[in-house]
């Protein structure tokens, strides 16, 4: 298969979504390799070292989409992408489809079959695709959320830790999966007085046990967070339920319960946000202010730190973009149930229930379109 590796587009953004290891592993099994040059400039790999593994660079994103049968990018197809994807190309990259349906209406009028890290799951229900990226942006989540209470960046003046004979901050993070449960053991690090919040009584369990007593877990519901508000100096949301709009978990009328200049952190923004006031920013800008309460919501955390996040991802994605390469996506699809669970677009048709519902269009089964296209 000819695979595509285009750079990436979106601002601030400076991950790649295949290393010079990948390149190499394709390559061995025959696979045509196509990057875009200095696609890899910023996770500090230079053309060369594609090409030292067997990759072929491509003079820019046209000559890489023309070119491929397979893309693999890291952020959503920014629009300019969405017009060079065509019925032939399979897309394997982020795509956060539920509460974008703008995109979501570009994929389906190009034809591409659309392959979301973040709806892939593993055998135990968990999104493998998901979780490295989760571990670093829970572990910047808690890094933001201590820089931005230090009073000369707007925020209330209180260091995490505290010091002796002075309380520490008291860090929340509401949703305690794997952004919630990285920025917990950050916030145990620096010493903050810290809960975690969960629906999930299992996951709760899991959490109690991980922290050996270092944070405390809490049920959460309407009235425990609004118990918890007026306690907090650092409130971390970190809620998902598996490719839907992230629910809201603090409303703006429940601001008014909280600290003037405490801070927000919504990591779940790239699936809408979990605090009602929260809309998405960048790392050049990452917050503003609501009622008094900072508000960090920068949608593409790991960013920040490409070359942690681009091993880390590639790392995770690997396997995947082997299944997909050697088997086709059909077939590749069929044999995992997890990688079938990732197909949210397909000819022209929403193929996951959740973005389907998201985005308020009708839901096709995976199987129909796949084995229709297979059999067209
Ligand atoms: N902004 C970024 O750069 C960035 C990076 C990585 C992940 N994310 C996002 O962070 C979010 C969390 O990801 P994750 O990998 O930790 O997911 P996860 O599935 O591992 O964990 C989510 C947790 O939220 C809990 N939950 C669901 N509804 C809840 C509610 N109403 N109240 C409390 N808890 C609730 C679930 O039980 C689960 O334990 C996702 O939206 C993901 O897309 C953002």
């Amino acid at each position: 298969m000819k695979i595509g590796v285009p750079s990436e587009i979106k601002d601030d953004e400076y991950r790649v979504a295949l290393t010079p290891a990948g390149a190499r592993e394709l390559a061995e099994r025959g696979h045509d390799v196509l990057v875009q040059s200095g696609a890899g400039l910023g996770s500090a790999i230079d053309d060369a070292d594609y090409e030292g593994q067997g990759a072929r660079i491509l003079p820019d994103a046209p000559a890489v989409f023309d070119a491929a049968e397979m893309i693999l990018k890291v952020k959503e197809p920014q629009p300019s992408e969405v017009e060079m994807l065509g019925p032939g190309h399979v897309l394997f990259t982020y795509l956060h489809l539920a509460p974008a349906p703008e995109l979501t209406k570009g994929l389906q009028q190009s034809g591409a079959t659309c392959v979301a890290y973040e709806t892939v799951e593993d055998a135990r229900g968990r999104l493998p695709l998901l979780a490295p990226m989760s571990e670093i942006a829970g572990k910047i989540a808690t890094q933001a959320g201590a820089f931005f209470l230090e009073k000369p960046l707007g925020g209330r003046g209180i260091l995490l830790g505290g010091v002796p004979g002075v309380a520490a901050a008291t860090v929340v993070v509401i949703g305690g999966g794997a952004v919630g449960m990285n920025a917990a053991f950050i916030a145990i690090g620096m010493e903050a007085d810290v809960f975690v919040f969960d629906v999930s009584i299992d996951r709760l369990r899991e959490l109690d046990v991980a922290f050996g007593g270092r944070a405390s877990t809490v049920f959460s519901s309407t009235l425990a967070v609004e118990e918890m508000l007026p306690r907090a100096d650092l409130v971390i949301g970190a809620v998902l339920v598996h490719g839907a709009r992230a629910p809201y978990v603090v409303r703006r009328d429940q601001l008014k319960l909280m600290k003037r200049q405490a801070v927000l952190v919504d990591v779940a923004i790239d699936q809408g946000g979990c605090f009602e006031t929260s809309h998405p920013t960048t790392h050049r800008d990452p917050t503003f202010e609501v009622d008094g309460i900072t508000h960090y919501c920068v949608a593409n955390m790991p960013g920040a730190v490409p070359i942690t996040a681009t091993y880390a991802l590639t790392n995770a994605t690997l396997p995947y973009v082997l299944a997909l390469a050697d088997n086709g996506v059909a077939s590749a699809a069929r044999r995992d149930p997890g990688l079938r669970l990732g197909v949210n677009v397909a000819d022209g048709r929403v193929t996951h229930p959740a973005v389907a519902e998201g985005v308020g269009v009708n839901y096709t089964p995976v199987e129909e379109v796949l084995d229709q296209k297979q059999k067209a």
